[in-house]
């Protein structure tokens, strides 16, 4: 098809962990949009062009190379992409400010600004601007202040889409959505523009899953999803460390409470803690929000869910310290699992991080074992000073190790022969499950000490007694 016969041209602007795995869909659905997606990045752009694309995750690369040259297209032409577009998603990240005004809480805009500018300056005709990156409430009177600010005569209309897909699972999210969400001005062309990307995603989404509000409603949903997500996760934490002092066991207490329908049962697995690149960014930028509006106990109530998240990684390290007799050091600890979760290779935020360089600290050997992430690993701990090696093989992790912490819940190391790494580890061998994957019976039975998270131990020494 050339590019006059596509029916309408989509430009997504961040090759990124959402910009690719979205515009990836669209571009399947809907072949008669001709997608584009271009990034500052040139590697990235590269590897979007390439057989190894620059992330994982499940389903992505047969969906590329499906449309890929078709009516998908990666490039670095940030402008040629903007003077054809008629729909401008934007997907720039937007992380946690490190400097200035608001410094480790307000989200940090400029690229989103940046692009804001880039777009006024080479558009030659009008467009419709998608906030697809999580950004304040609010944002959409800043971009639309900077598109219009001169007398052109080029109309930017400016609508929230925030994306809720997770890693991991991004395909699937995307493909069968719980629900879309579009935020628009409630004026004429507010509500037309809003039609056209309904449009887009009614071509595989319900109509009645497509949710349309106002702007303000939209952006401020996506940071409240996140903040309710994270919150979940550090209220079972919290209960996870009352478990270890009185013998209950979360997972029982997690059943018990999610069986009622008005608590549901997801996101109530005990761990070591969120990560990612957003659960954290976006309850500080709430945080940071509640502030600056005044409302300060507001403030306090969702920061303390960052709190609990840091304590949860903490308290982890010093059970292992605790139980390995009060020093770490020289000790070789096999961790199992860095990406902040299963199924991607991303590291942002990842508990993990914290948890090694705690490890480090105590001066611990750190062998890293993960499927996907020990490249990303590496940067993440580079120039930290201490004895880590990064291996992909977990038995060989395991050789002459101490203990085991595992940290993310791949599911490979459920089905790993730990009698063989049993036999293999220094003894006595002990197992931290800071996720609560493994068949700890099993594991205490071959001869392991086994401490899972908010759960007795099955440790050897107290049972000997
Ligand atoms: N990762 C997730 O799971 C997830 C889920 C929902 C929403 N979000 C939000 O989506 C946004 C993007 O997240 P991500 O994980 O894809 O980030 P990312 O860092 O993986 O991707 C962002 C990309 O934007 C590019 N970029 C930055 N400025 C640019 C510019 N001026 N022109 C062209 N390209 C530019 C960067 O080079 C980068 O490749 C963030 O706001 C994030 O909060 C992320």
């Amino acid at each position: 098809m050339s590019d006059q016969t596509f029916k309408k041209n989509i430009l997504c602007v961040g090759a990124g962990y959402v910009g690719g795995p979205t515009m990836t869909v669209i571009a399947n659905k809907c072949p008669e949009y001709k997608v584009t997606v271009v990034d500052i990045s040139q590697p990235r752009i590269d590897a979007w062009n390439s057989d190894e694309l620059p992330i994982y995750e499940p389903g992505l690369d047969e969906r590329v190379f499906n449309v890929r040259g078709k009516n998908l297209f990666f490039s670095t032409d940030i402008n040629k992409g903007i003077k054809e577009a008629d729909i401008i998603f934007v997907s720039v990240n937007t992380p946690t400010k490190t400097f200035g005004e608001g410094a480790g809480k307000a989200s940090d805009l400029q690229y989103l600004e940046k692009i804001a500018r880039q777009i006024k300056e080479v558009a030659e005709s009008d467009k419709i601007v998608v906030e697809k990156s999580t950004i304040p409430v609010r944002a959409a009177e800043a971009l639309e202040r900077i598109l219009h600010s001169d007398d052109s005569k080029t109309h930017f209309e400016i609508l929230s889409n925030p994306e809720f897909l997770a890693e991991g699972t991004a395909i699937d999210d995307m493909e069968a959505p719980d629900r879309v969400l579009i935020g628009s001005k409630d004026t004429p062309s507010g509500l037309k523009a809003r039609d056209q990307l309904v449009e887009v995603y009614t071509h595989w989404v319900p109509r009645e899953r497509v949710i349309t509000t106002n702007l303000w409603s939209s952006e401020l949903s996506k940071l409240v999803a996140n903040a309710f997500l994270a919150q979940r996760i550090s209220s079972i934490n919290s209960i996870a460390a009352i478990c270890e002092m009185t013998q209950a066991d979360v997972q029982e207490v997690s059943r018990a409470i999610g069986k009622d329908t008005r608590i549901g049962a997801k996101f109530l697995n005990a761990g070591v803690g969120f990560g990612g690149s957003c659960f954290r960014k976006d309850i500080l930028n709430m945080v940071y929000l509640c502030e600056f509006y005044g409302l300060h106990d507001v403030a306090q109530f969702w920061a303390q869910v960052v709190k609990m998240n840091e304590y949860s990684m903490d308290r982890f390290v010093k059970r292992i310290l605790r139980t390995l007799f009060n020093t770490l050091v020289g000790k070789k600890i096999a961790v199992y699992g860095f990406a902040f979760k299963p199924d991607t290779g991303d590291t942002r935020d990842a508990p993990a991080i914290t948890i090694c360089k705690s490890l480090l600290r105590e001066k611990a050997h750190v062998c890293i074992t993960d499927p996907h992430a020990l490249k990303n690993a590496a940067l993440d701990l580079e120039g930290v000073e201490g004895a880590v090696e990064y291996e992909l093989d977990p038995y060989k992790a395991a050789e002459g190790a101490h203990a085991i912490a595992l940290v993310t819940e791949w599911k490979q190391f459920k089905d790993l022969d730990y009698k063989r790494i049993f036999d293999s580890m220094s003894k006595p061998a002990s197992i931290f499950d800071g996720r609560n994957l493994l068949d700890h019976k099993a594991l205490y039975d071959i001869g392991f000490n086994v401490y899972p998270l908010g759960k007795p131990d099955l440790d050897h020494f107290q049972n000997e007694d």
